[in-house]
């Protein structure tokens, strides 16, 4: 089906999910957030950016002394996010964007946040690049979301249900060593948080 794993549907389908979102994502994922996000010990002033950023559930691990950018492809998700962002007294520049194709200059950000974003993005390797080139060298990057485990191939099970997991939720086949690969970012701590989601963090 051509329309699925593009930006058009994600834009379809998550302003359909958008009344839901929190609802079904916010407590599972709590914990892996906040591990992910405090773990960096992020410097006050730095300027961090969220792609994908969704509703905003990373928004409560940051501070108001934090430079926060956030886009997402989805217009009602970013709302959602603005209205987040001034409940919790965040100053956060948010915008509708394509990570595949951000409008950043090159070495903007001190962090830059993918949660839950590179196993839905089309094109994985295109925003993983994206990421890399808005980064400053030095700076650090965070993934959490659900790989495939490098040493096992990907389960029939896996295979099978991949297509309508694609087009109602998520990629399961991506292998994130493979995506990073076509970076030179260097990966410092690759960790297993539940049976299938990881954590991924590193530097520039
Ligand atoms: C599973 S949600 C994750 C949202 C958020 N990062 C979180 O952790 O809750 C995936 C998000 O990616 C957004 N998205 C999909 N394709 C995108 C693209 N090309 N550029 C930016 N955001 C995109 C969707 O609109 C959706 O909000």
């Amino acid at each position: 089906m051509a329309l699925v794993s593009t930006n058009t549907w994600n834009r379809i389908r998550y302003t359909i999910y958008q009344p839901i979102y929190d609802l079904l994502l916010e407590g599972y994922f709590y914990k892996f957030r906040k591990r992910s996000i405090e773990s960096l010990d992020i410097e006050p002033g730095a300027s961090v950016l969220i792609i994908g950023a969704g509703t905003g559930l990373d928004l409560e691990f940051l501070s108001p002394d934090h430079h926060i950018h956030a886009i997402d492809i989805t217009p009602a998700m970013v709302r959602k996010l603005q209205v987040r962002a001034q409940k919790l007294g965040l100053n956060v520049s948010a915008q509708t964007g394509d990570g595949q194709n951000l409008i950043f200059n090159d070495e903007e950000f001190d962090i830059v946040i993918m949660h839950l974003i590179l196993a839905v993005i089309p094109d994985a390797k295109a925003c993983i690049k994206e990421a890399e080139r808005v980064l400053k060298t030095g700076g650090s990057f965070t993934i959490m979301d659900k790989f495939i485990q490098k040493e096992k191939e990907s389960g029939l099970f896996r295979r099978l249900i991949n297509p309508l997991s694609n087009i109602i939720a998520t990629n399961l086949n991506r292998d994130v060593d493979e995506i990073l690969a076509y970076t030179g970012l260097k990966k410092s701590i690759h960790l297993k948080l539940s049976s299938i989601f990881w954590l991924i963090q590193g530097t520039k």
